[in-house]
Formats: C-alpha cells, sequence, structure tokens
C-alpha cells in the first residue's frame, strides 16, 4: 500500500480543484458558501482572445466569469456559463472538471492522450499560435468531468470590472490578494 502511494504521488500530480459549471455565479458563491462552509474570492473573469473548443475550432474570444474558493486543495472554481462551446449551458450545471495545475508538459501530456484516442475538448492559447495555457479533456473520459491541464505559466485573469488581477509571489495572475493566497 505505501509503495503504491508513493507511485501515485510520482507518477500523477493530485487534483488542485474542482471546477464546477453554474448558471448564476453570486448566487452559486451563496449556496456553496452555505453548503460546505467555503469562502470565496473576489469574482474575476478567464478572459481571452484564443480559445478553442468545438464551438469554434479557430481561436476566438472566451470570458468566463469565475471565483475560486479560499480554501483547499482541492479548490473549488465556480464558473458561469459562457459561450457556446465548453462552457455553454447546454452543457448544464455541475463538476465539469478536475484542474491540474502548474502542469509540467501540457503539450506533452496532450500528445499522450491524444495517443490512446481520448481528445481535447477546449484550449486556451497564450497568443496566435501561441503556448498552450491550458487544455481540457473530452468529457467522456471521467464519466462526463473533464480532466484540465494547467500550465505553468501566468493564465489571463482579470477581475470582474476588468481591472487587472492581483498577483502572487511567482508574478503570475490570480484572484486573491497577496494576503488571502495561499
Ligand atoms: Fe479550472
Amino acid at each position: 500500500m505505501e509503495k503504491r502511494l508513493e507511485v501515485w504521488q510520482v507518477g500523477s500530480p493530485l487534483i488542485h480543484h474542482v471546477g464546477v459549471l453554474v448558471g448564476d455565479l453570486e448566487e452559486a458563491i451563496e449556496r456553496w458558501s452555505r453548503g460546505i462552509g467555503y469562502t470565496f474570492s473576489e469574482v474575476g473573469r478567464y478572459r481571452t482572445d484564443f480559445y478553442i473548443d468545438s464551438s469554434d475550432t479557430e481561436p476566438h474570444y472566451h470570458d468566463a466569469r469565475i471565483s475560486f474558493s479560499r480554501e483547499g486543495p482541492p479548490y473549488i472554481e465556480l464558473m458561469e456559463f459562457c459561450g457556446e462551446g465548453t462552457h455553454s449551458a447546454a452543457q448544464g450545471e455541475g463538476i465539469h472538471h478536475l484542474g491540474f495545475m502548474d502542469y509540467p508538459d501540457v503539450d506533452g501530456r496532450l500528445r499522450e492522450l491524444e495517443a490512446q484516442g481520448i481528445r481535447c475538448d477546449g484550449m486556451a492559447l497564450d497568443g496566435p499560435g501561441g503556448k498552450t495555457l491550458l487544455w481540457f479533456t473530452e468529457k467522456q473520459l471521467l464519466h462526463g468531468i473533464r480532466a484540465e491541464y494547467v500550465a505553468e505559466l501566468s493564465q489571463p485573469l482579470v477581475m470582474d470590472d476588468g481591472r487587472p488581477a492581483y498577483r502572487d509571489d511567482r508574478g503570475f495572475a490570480t484572484l486573491l490578494p497577496p494576503e488571502e493566497g495561499p
């Protein structure tokens, strides 16, 4: 048993957060705070011009309103419906993805899973033809839940009103002010 645990820890980064898709972010923050006692960051937006998903395989605008729990890991990432693809209302509310942060080789992981017949369902780039910031597996992989692989790069976060996000000690964008960060 000890050996198995060791293998898990070396072979697979642990789940950092659980992404949950919701219809009304403010209402969801209230409901999750009440339901599990977690507290949540200010509302921000994952805003990029370079998102690719089944709704449009050309890089396009994606502006998902989100809030992260202060408690974790695993943290809870509440995300409001947006767009016509991975985060659309048609996906329904509920668990959307298991997030792995600071993944060492997101493109290598993509190739590895594609070789096993597991497709990419959504991806954010850092510019035209740029680096992969994150990507999602197809949701069928985990019985309706995607895996999300997030590169060790700053993500395109802004606050809800468009102000710049806070910065953590690596200079990466975050929704938590430094004094509240992990
Ligand atoms: Fe996520």
